[in-house]
């Protein structure tokens, strides 16, 4: 049942036109669609029948052609397509639905989330909520009237403007929508409910006065400020970096509780996560201020990169979803700081997208097959979707690159398109051969590179040799040679940047384009033996090697002008001594209790001209989940000792420093979540982590101190976690005084949950037990669900517990949620698909689990996902 790129047709029909009525009920809701179809001139049957895509949950009422009603023998139901045997060549097809929001636990289509009606249709949604062609390159003009009791749903919405409102007959609401700019289904939305509105205003730079509504539960309003300014940040950075602006009157963004993934660019109508978009001061850390800002912009971004100019099919998803990333980490990235930004990005690709790549649901940024579309809103999809546009950045220049962009929404606007064709924008613009670039769409897996280096101190010139290889991946056994932009620096020993002369050009940064599977590149003009700074800012989203010194590591962590790779240098020192030490805890040795990083870190720590942003990332060692990623065979019990073990040397090592850093970084102003506060912030906190963990009992006082008495959620949860992940005496009782603190804040209630199903206890799992059946859990809630899922799989002692009772814990939730919410379930499967790089004793143990799941009567998001972890 997997659909193949390769058999990619155009659709036989098309629909110009799209009417939609919906009668809400408590019980059911009644679809009406009335749908303007033709032939398509480009389809090569020409007497194909009309297969529409719908599923079996749907209860078909009527159905006719241009208002003539079919009769039994002239179509068929399958459990998801309509077929009409015979259709002509242009007519008015009327169907009309029934179906039951209020049944629908799996969060796509029309479903009820607290009181409210919503939608999510991206991907296949929409054809559950009628029959339609459900496919993205069938685009078409949505007019949809919303007929509902004005005291239950006073707020109905759908994409474009409001055109007409009455009243029926019956004295019900009557509202219509008209969207004039053709779309296809998966962008539709619909919202209905009791819902508080906040207005604000946005004047385009051609000078339209564009309304801007969020829409909240009434007791959330008070939460949606910040992402308004973060809204209208986004709408002004797209018309200063893009020259994109807004096209419609207004600009609706609603919250949702219940919601399966993080946000949706519903034309006109983006419906969020509430975790993604309500914020305030008290209930909000400042990593979600960020995420929030974030996620804003993705969606407001997608309505040119992805409404505009959409997806021809799922395949090309990464179109859209990899130029948006992109697009919003820039965004980021202009309003905080660059280098902070791009470690994060980083640190997150190198820990989970690299980790995806090398296992059994490894695939390209443009699959070539799937069994469900659902499966594939994966890091690989967006996030090295995103570096590949981020490469194309790199090799074109800033102002070709935007050339390119220009041309790519000039030309294709209003189309379903390929990423060949926004590829081929880029190069029509700048002249700039991408054609052997292309291969990163196609190939999965993580690149490795080998570098080596000669210096002559005769002729002044450095050699570096470059070698790549790709690792095989399921159904790519041999790659080939990728175009690799690497962006390097040459650093002399006493800590200056060195010109030099490559390719005729004389400058201290050069990019070098590796083609070839080995390439040797001259650099003359040396003036005396360099350090490499390779792979600047991160210029490939690629693994590499070279043998740097611990003195080597060292200078380019003090003196290198490419803060990424500052960052990067304390890391690979880290990641060097963590691995010795998972290497003697493995074999029983005694050990290290020294460190080289406590120099480090501690000329850091006492020089005050350093951004307390880039010290707070730099001390902050690899996490389990990167070393794991690293290792060839993962043992996360070492690992986790290896973390601790380090972790307690530095900190008694640096206790008087750390001590006092977290003193000169206690702030007595207001809270704002603006770069310079979470600076401090995050420096301040991570002193405390470390103080806590030495042997100095004081730390303990400005724990409990930061926990009880800060204004806002950053510093209080940062003592919780801290609390809870040194395992102090009152960790219990701090997580307890939370609960009761928070309980009527459900997006902090979540936090607490994942905290305490984090903690350290081999008799954890009865924990994890207790909190599913607490009054503050509800399994139809997608955040809950991984709130509790996502803390255990962080404790080592509980979920990697020897005789595998936390595997078999997970296995019976992804079981229970398998038909209920298929895309939950199938999404965390993923710590059981990574069996095979665990050490047998516990890797056997996950895959036992798995072969419990496929026994099951799996659907189609789950089977895939066990399936190929099995096989692959
Ligand atoms: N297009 C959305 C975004 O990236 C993601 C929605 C995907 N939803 C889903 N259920 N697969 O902003
Ligand atoms: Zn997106």
């Amino acid at each position: 049942s997997a659909i193949y790129l390769k058999d990619y047709t155009v659709p036989d029909f098309l629909i110009d036109k799209t009417e939609l009525t919906f009668e809400l009920e408590e019980a059911n809701v009644l679809v009406t669609s009335r749908l303007h179809m033709r032939r398509n001139a480009l389809s090569s049957d020409k007497v194909a029948s009309l297969v529409l895509d719908g599923g079996d949950e749907m209860k078909l009422i009527g159905v006719a052609i241009d208002n003539v009603s079919l009769s039994a023998d002239e179509y068929q139901i399958t459990n998801q397509s309509l077929e009409i045997f015979s259709a002509p060549n242009e007519f008015v097809l009327t169907c009309e639905t029934l179906v039951e929001p209020q049944n629908n636990t799996r969060l796509e289509g029309l479903y009820r989330s607290s009181s409210m009606f919503c939608t999510q249709c991206e991907a296949e949604g929409f054809r559950h909520i009628t029959y339609y062609l459900d496919r993205p390159d069938v685009m078409s003009v949505f007019t949809t009237t919303i007929i509902g009791d004005e005291e239950k749903y006073p707020v109905m919405l759908s994409n474009g403007n409001e055109v007409e409102r009455g009243k029926t007959e019956d004295g019900k609401t009557v509202v219509t929508w008209h969207d004039p700019f053709k779309k296809p289904a998966y962008l539709f939305a619909l919202v209905a409910g009791n819902l508080a509105v906040q207005d604000d205003v946005f004047k385009t730079k051609s000078g339209r006065v564009v309304t801007l509504r969020i829409f909240t539960e009434h007791h959330n309003l008070e939460k949606v400020d910040y992402a308004m300014g973060a809204l209208k940040r986004s709408m002004k950075w797209d018309e200063d970096v893009y020259g994109r602006e807004y096209d419609l009157d207004i600009f609706m963004v609603v919250a949702v509780d219940d919601f399966n993934m993080g946000a949706m660019e519903n034309k006109g109508l983006n419906i969020f996560n509430s975790s993604c978009l309500l914020a305030s001061p008290e209930t909000t850390t400042d990593d979600a201020y960020l995420r929030i800002e974030a996620i804003v912009a993705h969606e407001y971004f997608h309505n040119w990169s992805g409404n505009r100019v959409t997806c021809r099919d799922w395949f090309q998803l990464s179109l859209k979803e990899g130029f948006t990333v992109f697009r919003d980490q820039t965004f980021s990235s202009d309003m905080h700081s660059e280098t902070v930004k791009r470690v994060e990005d980083v640190s997150f690709l190198r820990t989970a997208q690299f980790a995806e790549d090398a296992g059994p649901m490894a695939h390209p940024v443009r699959p070539e097959s799937f069994i469900e579309i659902s499966n594939f809103y994966t890091l690989t999809v967006y996030e090295k979707g995103s570096e590949i546009v981020r490469m194309i950045y790199t090799l074109l220049g800033e102002q070709a690159f935007r050339k390119g962009s220009d041309l790519y929404f000039d030309r294709h606007d209003g189309q379903a398109v390929t990423c060949d064709d926004f590829v081929a924008a880029m190069e029509d613009a700048s002249g700039v051969d991408l054609s052997q670039f292309k291969r990163w769409y196609s190939q999965a897996g993580t690149p490795e590179l080998l570098f080596e280096s000669k210096y002559s101190v005769t002729d002044k010139t450095l050699k570096l040799v470059v070698k790549q290889t790709t690792p095989p991946t399921p159904g790519q056994e041999s790659k080939l040679p990728l175009h690799i932009p690497i962006k390097l620096g040459l650093i002399s020993k006493d800590g200056n940047e060195l010109e030099s002369t490559y390719s005729g050009e004389t400058a201290q940064e050069h990019v070098l384009h590796l083609k070839s599977e080995e390439a040797t590149f001259e650099f003359s003009g040396v003036d005396s033996e360099p350090v490499p700074s390779i792979l600047r800012g991160f210029s490939a989203p690629v693994k590499y090697e070279y043998a740097y010194s611990t003195e080597e590591l060292l200078l380019l962590m003090s003196s290198d002008s490419d803060g990424f790779n500052r960052w990067n240098a304390a890391q690979q020192l880290a990641v060097r001594e963590l691995k010795s030490l998972i290497h003697q805890i493995k074999n029983g040795e005694p050990l290290a209790d020294q460190s080289d990083l406590v120099k480090g870190f501690k000329s850091l720590l006492l020089n005050e001209e350093l951004d307390p942003a880039m010290v707070a990332l730099i001390l902050e060692l690899p996490s389990q989940a990167y070393l794991s990623e690293l290792e060839k065979e993962i043992d996360p019990h070492a690992i986790h000792s290896a973390l601790t073990h380090l972790t307690k040397v530095i900190a008694n090592a640096l206790k008087e420093e750390f001590s006092a850093t977290y003193m000169n970084n206690v702030e007595s102003t207001v809270y704002e979540p603006n770069a310079i506060q979470i600076a401090k912030r995050a420096l301040k906190n991570i002193a405390l982590h470390y103080w806590v963990e030495s042997d100095d009992v004081t730390a303990l006082e400005s724990l409990n101190e930061q926990f009880s008495n800060s204004d806002n959620m950053t510093d209080q949860y940062a003592a919780l976690s801290i609390a809870v992940e040194a395992g102090v005496e009152k960790a219990d009782v701090m997580l307890a005084t939370f609960y009761d603190q928070w309980l009527h804040e459900s997006l902090v209630v979540n936090k607490w949950l994942t905290l305490s199903a984090s903690q350290e206890n081999v008799d954890g799992l009865k924990r994890v037990e207790e909190l599913m059946s607490h009054p503050a859990f509800d399994i139809k809630n997608p955040n809950k669900v991984r709130a509790v899922l996502g803390g255990m799989g962080r404790s080592v002692q509980v979920f990697h517990k020897e005789d595998g009772s936390g595997y078999r814990y997970l296995a019976d939730q992804i079981i229970y949620l398998n038909k209920r919410n298929p895309q939950l379930a199938s999404r965390i499967c993923t710590p059981l698909t990574r069996w095979k790089k665990y050490k047998s004793s516990l890797g056997d143990l996950m895959k036992l689990e798995l072969e419990r799941i496929q026994k099951e009567d799996l659907s189609k998001d789950v089977y895939e996902v066990i399936t190929k972890s099995l096989n692959g």
